[in-house]
């Protein structure tokens, strides 16, 4: 998931921003868009309008649009590392998985390949697109859910590795309506982080990975085994959004601290801390946002009240 808002001082599209908004994307527009119909975790109200441009020009006169009529935009991903609360989002949210999916190889060098993925295409893609291509440096995100923009807003990673190790350079959409290219040594990077100079990340449209030729055997191998551990230790097939909390940087992961503090199981309406690994909040079938946001507080308490220390969430509250 990526985010960048403006404004909060609107409160609903008029009939005029509905008007322009349908004559620009025609059935690309969804109004009073249910969120949870975005988010992995299938929680989440409405969002006032859900848009999807399919060109750097329809994203262009999106923005500008809205930052000229004051009304609020977001990007979401996949809505995999997001929680929607129940009043949903007021303006306008951007969707770039239709129009910004692409992945190819775009440089060269010696044993070494740059490829450059869409924000909008799936960090699955483009694992399976290296490993087609026998192409190590990314099988460390097998597995992690959402897409290339919102992997890289959030250096999402795992033990084996993170985006920040195989970023080479991002494109970026600025608020002044210019594509710009930031190499890595110009990005600040840190734990489950992408910080901006400014307050707010600009638009990621695109990453470039430098990736190395390798065994493509081997590299299957590796890739099959990375997934074997990840499906034994972790839930699937649950309406969930990853990992919900930061490892704090005591050492003992975020998963560890819940399920000492004998929270396995722990629930609250249709949220539910994972019997598997208890830094994973599923939903087991009726949950609404506040129940997942009442099941967090509950595990912050219990894990505050009981080490001293401060869980922080991995996932990212929007909304009302
Ligand atoms: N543990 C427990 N109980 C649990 C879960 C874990 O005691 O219920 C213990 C494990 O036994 C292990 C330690 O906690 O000693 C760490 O567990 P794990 O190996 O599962 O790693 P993690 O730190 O919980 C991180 C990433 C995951 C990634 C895995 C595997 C974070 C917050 N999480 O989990 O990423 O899949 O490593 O590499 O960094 C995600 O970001 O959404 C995500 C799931």
């Amino acid at each position: 998931m990526l985010v960048f808002c403006f404004g909060e001082d609107r409160v609903a599209l008029s009939l005029l921003d509905k008007r322009w908004l349908l004559d620009h994307f025609q059935d690309r527009v969804q109004f009073d868009e249910p969120m949870s119909r975005h988010t992995s975790f299938k929680v989440g109200g409405p969002a006032d309008a859900v848009v999807a441009p399919e060109s750097i020009l329809e994203l262009a006169s999106l923005v500008h649009y809205c930052r000229r009529n004051g009304l609020p935009y977001l990007v979401v991903g996949d809505g995999t590392n997001i929680i929607v609360r129940d009043q949903g989002i007021r303006g306008v949210v951007i969707l770039l998985t239709i129009g910004f999916n692409g992945i190819d190889r775009v440089e060269e060098k010696d044993d070494e390949v740059i490829i450059r993925g869409m924000a909008g295409a799936r960090t699955r893609s483009l694992c399976r697109y290296a490993i087609r291509q026998a192409l190590k440096g990314v099988n460390f995100a097998l597995g992690i859910p959402g897409t290339i923009g919102g992997a890289i807003a959030g250096n999402a990673g795992t033990t084996q590795g993170s985006m920040s190790e195989v970023v080479d350079a991002i494109e970026v959409f600025e608020p002044s309506g210019n594509v710009v290219r930031y190499l890595k040594e110009n990005l600040c990077f840190s734990y489950r982080r992408l910080s901006w100079k400014t307050t707010e990340l600009p638009i990621i449209l695109a990453g470039y990975f430098k990736l190395r030729r390798t065994d493509a055997t081997q590299l299957k191998k590796e890739a099959s085994e990375i997934m074997k551990s990840r499906l034994a230790k972790q839930p699937a097939g649950s309406p969930c959004a990853g990992c919900f909390f930061k490892n704090p940087s005591s050492g003992v992961s975020a998963g560890e601290l819940i399920d000492r503090a004998g929270l396995k199981g722990e629930s609250v309406g249709g949220a539910q801390v994972s019997f598997k690994h208890a830094n994973f909040i599923i939903n087991t079938g009726s949950a609404t946002a506040e129940d997942v946001l009442l099941l967090m507080e509950r595990i912050e308490k219990n894990v505050f009240r009981i080490f001293g220390l401060h869980l922080e969430p991995e996932v990212k509250i929007l909304g009302y």
